[in-house]
């Protein structure tokens, strides 16, 4: 089974949803990261627990260029150092007070993070524009089954004779995270249809995954 699709790249969410100013939720094998992108657009990705008493830092919230947690407010910035403790105005935090952060990459409108430090890049999607992202309690396996194809090295799959492409990644909680992607030139009629096909190719993985035809 993949735990990452692209050695240490995992495609965490779509760009569509992460508007300026915004932090949300998501997961790579390290771990649960607090997803986020500055007012400017500068995206990061962090470890998603505050250093002072755990909160988890995507409650919190965007302010200018800084993630800030939602308990006791402390801010932080692009590379994970603390730059404001509210308590205490006056004080310049120290270095050493950082959340941990990962390498965050946006190519076609989907959104990566490296697990792991790497020199690599994330796979270039060429010709695919994203749709909609879902989960799925299947496992890539059962979703191979159920489009009749395997998955690609960089995690794509793509059910024959249609416009529908999936990008599948393994989460360490069981789940698998699917992007929903579409090839060329789509009409609305096109994106609707794509849209229903892939909820039946989750159902149908699903399916298999309770009956134990594919794990
Ligand atoms: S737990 Fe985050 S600021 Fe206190």
């Amino acid at each position: 089974m993949h735990s990452d699709t692209t050695g240490s790249w995992t495609p965490v969410a779509l760009s569509a949803d992460l508007p300026a100013g915004t932090v949300i939720p998501a997961r790579i094998s390290a771990g649960s990261i607090a997803l986020w992108r500055s007012e400017s657009g500068r995206l990061s990705a962090s470890a998603d627990r505050c250093p002072h008493r755990g909160m988890s830092l995507s409650h919190g919230f965007v302010r200018g260029e800084a993630l800030s947690c939602i308990y006791h407010g402390w801010s932080y910035a692009q590379g994970g150092n603390c730059i404001r403790i509210p308590a205490h105005p006056g004080l310049t935090p120290p270095e050493t007070i950082r959340a941990r952060t990962f390498a965050v990459e946006e190519a076609g409108g989907v959104i990566w993070v490296a697990a792991d430090e790497t020199e690599t890049k994330p796979p270039v999607l060429e010709g695919l524009t994203p749709l909609r992202s879902m989960t799925t309690d299947a496992g890539i396996s059962a979703i191979e089954t159920a489009a009749g194809t395997k998955a690609s090295a960089e995690g794509l799959i793509e059910p024959a004779g249609g416009t529908l492409c999936l990008l599948v990644s393994a989460r360490n909680d069981g789940q698998t995270l699917i992007h929903v992607l579409l090839k060329g030139e789509t009409s609305p009629a096109d994106r609707i249809a794509a849209s229903r096909e892939a909820e039946s190719l989750r159902r149908a993985a699903e399916d298999l995954q309770k009956k134990g035809i594919a794990s």
